[in-house]
């Protein structure tokens, strides 16, 4: 019997499913509402069962399909641990979470098999390969089980990243009856050539991929994502330049792009994300009035916040140039730089901790003594009698007890210190050798008083419970000003997208995914606050000289020119939503369909992939005398609408469960050229 293509079933795998480590989680997070919102119950995600985090991300509940739990209960008779529920975020769609520490007496067992199926080695040392190799067996299994129970409708495994994409060759050597997407978001040994000194983008196409992953120790990784690569049926990225990559050191031209999207929250007033931004900077104002104590002598209303974050890799996320530029940036104003990259730490520095607590107990002191006051001129005036004209109601002498200016006295000698604000606020485990305190120390960074760039290194991500800021990541990204991701190496790069939909201007490069797409569909897209620095045709001097530049023209602008220009970036946020960005994903499981059945689609051509062509023009508002919000009729407020007549046709054609979705024009151009 043959299976219904157009009734499938989606399984979605991944290590980041409910298990945070980089941006994947993101994507896979961020496009569950419209992923759920196609597929409904017939859509399952599946990731590694992680203890430590997996009852705060899933709530269990009774398993509903029959097949799934027959394969479940089988697999819990055989020892194997799992847990099966809702992903508590929105959209809550269902996961199973395999525990591959349950099945360790399997690993030698399976890895021998993986060399006897697929030729794949697998050395013994190595952790992220034994989970890989574990997590792949237990995914193959479970599919394998599946749809030789499910036999009546097509099945759609959709694998992300070549950690969760070891079932992919076997599931092909085992003829299992599905159709299988492997989506990389990068390519193993892209990020380790990136991450030392070589010249990569100049190189790409004369590297000898078994040599160079084999001299790094990750050859037999390698090996996994080259196979899936190979064995899928539909083979995407997540950027041109990534396919681009792909197609040099995996061997094989990605059928596709599927770029990243968010999950875009409009609020009901539409100025509420500048409020969000006003009170989320109060916050950091707090954060700087504390660390900076005793050296706080600038004016905190005139300070800009810049910040760059993501996983510490130092190089390949452009921390080094990042930090290269702030010694040039003669800014006008002053600017704190922060740098939110985790790294070893033993504890926060004592000197952190002291600066908010001297600066709290301050603040509370005067919250009293101004209480007091207040009774004080309150109970003056209740008892205020008249007299003469002109006779002040209490003598300003009267205002401040003894008492009350010998406290204060106390407080401002405990902000004193003999020492600079430090440049970084924990203990680090290898503060002598970490590269960003190296290059920091080099640059004689030191938060000296004459400095008009301070910079404050928290290696560690931020969360509510944080506490020196006090707010999650999101509410930090909203209260600073300028996000600074100069990336050498970034698929896709989230870090400069969240920025956009929360209207934060952010700097980005011609070396990330993101930076291209932008490149690719937003003329003068510095005018809606994100600025491209070109690290591909540039010199690293030039590179650095356009950044400096950048920034200093950001710290140029007026508080109102910084407003209207949040309001442009805000308004690209529709641009990135997955309500767009979705459609990929459907072309890439259409294609995956055909491939597997083409039988079932006679006479039916689904075409290729296809590119953006048409660019969104400049804002009418920019650049100089931007205008304000509700006078522009010809602005970009309706983003949709713009697009639509410069081109872009609404498609009615293809089965999406959204109403307005642009269609991608065609386009040939050659996207990759390098200096
Ligand atoms: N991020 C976070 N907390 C932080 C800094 C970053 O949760 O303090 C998240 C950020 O929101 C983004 C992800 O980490 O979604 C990084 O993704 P990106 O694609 O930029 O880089 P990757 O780590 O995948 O290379
Ligand atoms: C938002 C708020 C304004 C505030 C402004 C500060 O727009 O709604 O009330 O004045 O932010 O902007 P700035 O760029 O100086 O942080
Ligand atoms: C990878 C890349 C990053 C991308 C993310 C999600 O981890 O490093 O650039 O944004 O995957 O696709």
């Amino acid at each position: 019997m043959s299976r219904d293509v157009h009734n499938p079933l989606l399984f979605e795998i991944a290590w980041e499913v409910a298990n945070k480590v980089g941006g994947i989680y993101t994507v896979i997070k961020s496009k569950a509402p419209v992923t759920v919102h196609e597929y409904g119950d017939n859509y399952t995600l599946i990731g590694p069962l992680n203890h430590r985090t997996a009852a705060a991300e899933v709530e269990s509940e009774p398993i509903t399909n029959s097949y799934i739990k027959e394969i479940l209960d089988d697999m819990d008779r055989q020892g194997i641990k799992w847990m099966y529920g809702r992903w508590l975020i929105e959209g809550a769609p269902r996961v199973i979470l395999l525990d591959t520490t349950s099945i360790i007496e399997r690993l030698d067992a399976w890895k021998a098999d993986l060399w006897n199926v697929a030729g794949i080695p697998s050395p013994p040392n190595d952790q992220e390969t034994n989970d890989a190799v574990l997590f792949g067996y237990l995914v193959a299994w479970f599919l394998g089980d599946f749809v030789a129970r499910e036999k009546s409708r097509a099945v759609i495994a959709h694998f992300h990243e070549w950690m969760s994409a070891c079932a992919i060759p076997l599931m092909r050597k085992r003829r299992t009856d599905l159709t299988t997407i492997f989506t990389t978001h990068a390519t193993l040994l892209g990020r380790y050539l990136c991450a030392g000194s070589t010249d990569f983008y100049n190189n790409i196409s004369k590297f000898s991929v078994d040599e160079e992953t084999g001299k790094r120790g990750i050859y037999h990784r390698y090996c996994i994502e080259r196979a899936a690569a190979h064995c899928c049926d539909v083979f995407t990225t997540v950027s041109q330049i990534t396919a681009y990559e792909a197609e040099h050191l995996l061997k094989r031209k990605p059928d596709g792009v599927l770029p990243n999207g968010l999950n875009v929250v409009k609020f009901s007033a539409v100025h509420e994300f500048q409020n969000l931004h006003a009170r989320n900077k109060e916050k950091i104002h707090n954060f700087v009035r504390g660390h900076f104590y005793g050296h706080y002598d600038f004016d905190i209303e005139n300070t800009l916040y810049f910040f760059t974050a993501g996983r510490y890799e130092f190089r390949n996320k452009g921390v080094d140039m990042f930090l290269e530029s702030l010694g040039p940036c003669n800014s006008p104003v002053t600017v704190v730089a922060f740098i939110v990259m985790p790294a070893a730490t033993q504890s926060y520095a004592v000197e952190s901790l002291k600066g908010h607590a001297v600066t709290k107990q301050l603040q509370e002191t005067v919250k009293e003594i101004t209480d007091r006051i207040g009774q004080r001129i309150f109970d003056k005036a209740a008892r205020y009698t008249g007299g003469d004209i002109g006779q002040a109601v209490i003598d300003p002498q009267e205002l401040l007890t003894n008492e009350e200016k010998v406290l204060l006295k106390r407080r401002v000698i405990a902000l004193k210190r003999s020492t600079l604000p430090a440049i970084v606020t924990h203990n680090m485990c290898d503060d002598s050798v970490d590269p960003i305190l190296s290059q920091l120390r080099r640059l004689q960074l030191f938060n000296h008083p004459t400095d008009r760039v301070k910079v404050v290194f928290h290696p560690e991500f931020l969360n509510a419970n944080n506490p020196l800021f006090g707010l999650d990541y999101e509410d930090f990204v909203r209260g600073c000003h300028l996000g600074v991701f100069p990336s050498y190496y970034e698929p896709w790069g989230y870090t400069p997208a969240e920025c956009t939909v929360m209207g934060v201007p952010s700097i980005t490069t011609n070396l990330s995914g993101f930076g291209c797409f932008i490149e690719e569909v937003v003329e003068n897209s510095s005018d809606y606050g994100i600025y491209i620095i070109d690290r591909r045709m540039k010199g690293v001097e030039e590179s650095i000289q356009q950044l400096v530049d950048c920034m200093l023209q950001f710290c140029q602008k007026s508080r109102r020119q910084r407003i209207n220009q949040r309001n442009r970036t805000e308004r690209l946020s529709d641009l990135l939503d997955w309500k767009l960005m979705g459609m990929e994903y459907v072309r890439a499981r259409k294609l995956a369909l055909h491939r597997a059945y083409p039988e079932r689609f006679m006479g039916n051509d689904l075409g290729d992939f296809q590119q953006y062509k048409i660019k969104i023009p400049r804002p009418f508002s920019a650049p100089g005398s931007p205008r304000i919000k509700g006078s522009n009729s010809n602005g970009v407020d309706d983003l949709s609408e713009q697009m639509e007549s410069l081109g872009f046709r609404i498609d009615d054609e293809e089965e999406y469960p959204y109403p307005t979705i642009l269609k991608r024009s065609d386009s040939s151009r050659d996207l990759f050229e390098f200096s």
